[in-house]
């Protein structure tokens, strides 16, 4: 059965190769002075920023660099674009980059008016914003967080030790996202399958939750099986149109809040994955990959009907004649063999972490009660240490 629900998302979306023309029909809707936020530089590498530049300057924008947004933006980083935007008394907050940027973006936006530290009353409070919240457009250049269509702002403190999500709602969503896949294809491979592996783990951990016959799991099967499907023709030709194309709109509806409607949700690879990002700085989606198989093998007896489901729809795992069991584990090899064969196959100890630090990430790992079963920190050691 599905649970009583509301629905609204707000974000316009603008998807396909034209899709920048849409720009010059949304910005005449914002205020005057732009911040333009950006990342390490691939957008200057790639052309896009001399396009976006024009098409402000044709708009009479004047636009206020906020370049440097390192992949898990953190903290300082913040308090500098907050800084930017009070300084220059900005309108609008256009990101320009991948999910950090367009993260960063909303972090800003309902910081720059609130008198609280932002850190503090968002992401160790997790307080709602009470404050004027700046209005957020996004032209996304990486698929795989869903950013574009969502509240998820991720912040690193490094000093504490802690990265953490906070999902705020409609009112910081962005307000229109510009999907063109092929600004996603300058992307080095190892950053676009971090991505792909990013997209499939957003559906299994709306996915492995409750055991009810509702429609949010249908279409999780088919966005996984979209995903599957184009990833191994991305990798194997990344200028493939039509598999980036597949893999941008399934990384938007993967976590743009419809999959998740009426059911409850995992989380808790994301949560173990985080806690070792803010440990190693590692690559997003790498990390989920790391601690993935150690988690759904050690819950899959909690959820083993589910789990048995995922391998014959997902993968087309042959049912007859085998047990319950053995469906399910033979879903998982499947799904191993397929990261293996995009390249995401990596232990927490390629990603830079090392014994010592298992019982740190441990304690930064935030335990929810969603899924097939609520772990204890016992559970969470073994399974980090079986992703070492
Ligand atoms: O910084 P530049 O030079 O632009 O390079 C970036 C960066 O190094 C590069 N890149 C992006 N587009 C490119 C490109 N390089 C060449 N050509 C292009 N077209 O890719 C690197 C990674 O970019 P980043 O934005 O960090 O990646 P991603 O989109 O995976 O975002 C990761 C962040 O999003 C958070 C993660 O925790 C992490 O902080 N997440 C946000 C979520 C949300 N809002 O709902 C959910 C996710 O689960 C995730 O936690
Ligand atoms: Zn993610």
């Amino acid at each position: 059965m599905l649970g009583n629900f509301s629905y609204h998302n707000p974000t316009a979306l603008y998807f396909g190769e034209n899709a920048l023309d849409y720009l010059n029909e949304e910005l005449p809707k914002f205020g005057k002075t732009v911040q333009l936020i950006y990342g390490g530089g691939s957008i200057k590498k790639n052309g896009i920023y001399d396009s976006i530049l024009e098409i402000l300057e044709k708009n009479g924008k004047t636009v206020v660099e906020d370049g440097g947004v390192m992949p898990n933006p953190t903290v300082e980083k913040l308090y500098e674009g907050v800084r930017i935007a009070r300084e220059n008394k900005v309108d609008f907050l256009l990101a320009v980059g991948g999910g950090s940027c367009c993260d960063y973006a909303k972090a800003v936006s309902v910081s720059v008016n609130c008198n609280d530290d932002p850190w503090d009353k968002y992401y160790i409070r997790f307080e709602e914003p009470e404050c004027e919240i700046l209005p957020v457009g996004c032209v996304l250049t990486m698929a795989g967080t869903g950013s574009e269509m969502n509240g998820g702002a991720v912040i690193t403190n490094h000093e504490q030790k802690l990265k953490i999500g906070h999902v705020f709602g409609d009112n910081v969503m962005p307000k229109f996202a510009i999907l063109n896949p092929k600004f996603t294809m300058s992307l080095p491979k190892k950053q676009m399958t971090a991505g792909i592996y990013d997209i499939f783990n957003h559906i299994c951990e709306q996915y492995f939750s409750g055991e009810d016959d509702n429609t949010s799991d249908y279409l999780s099967e088919a966005l996984m099986k979209s995903v599957i499907k184009s990833s191994l023709i991305a990798v194997e030709n990344p200028e493939d149109y039509e598999a980036r194309s597949n893999i941008m709109w399934c990384a938007t509806w993967a976590l743009n809040t419809l999959i998740s409607r009426g059911k409850d949700t995992d989380w808790m690879v994301h949560m173990l994955g985080q806690a070792a990002g803010a440990y190693t700085d590692a690559t997003h989606g790498l990390t989920l990959a790391a601690v993935s198989l150690p988690y759904y093998k050690h819950i899959m007896p909690y959820g083993i009907h589910k789990f048995a489901r995922f391998a014959k729809e997902v993968w087309g795992v042959e049912t007859k004649g085998k047990t319950e069991n053995e469906i399910a584990n033979e879903g998982l090899e499947r799904m191993a063999d397929w990261m293996k064969k995009i390249g995401v196959a990596v232990s927490l100890s390629d990603l830079g972490a090392t014994k010592d630090m298992i019982e740190g990430i441990a304690d930064a790992t935030i335990i929810l009660d969603g899924g097939y079963k609520v772990l204890n920190r016992d559970e969470v050691v073994e399974i980090l240490k079986q992703s070492l």
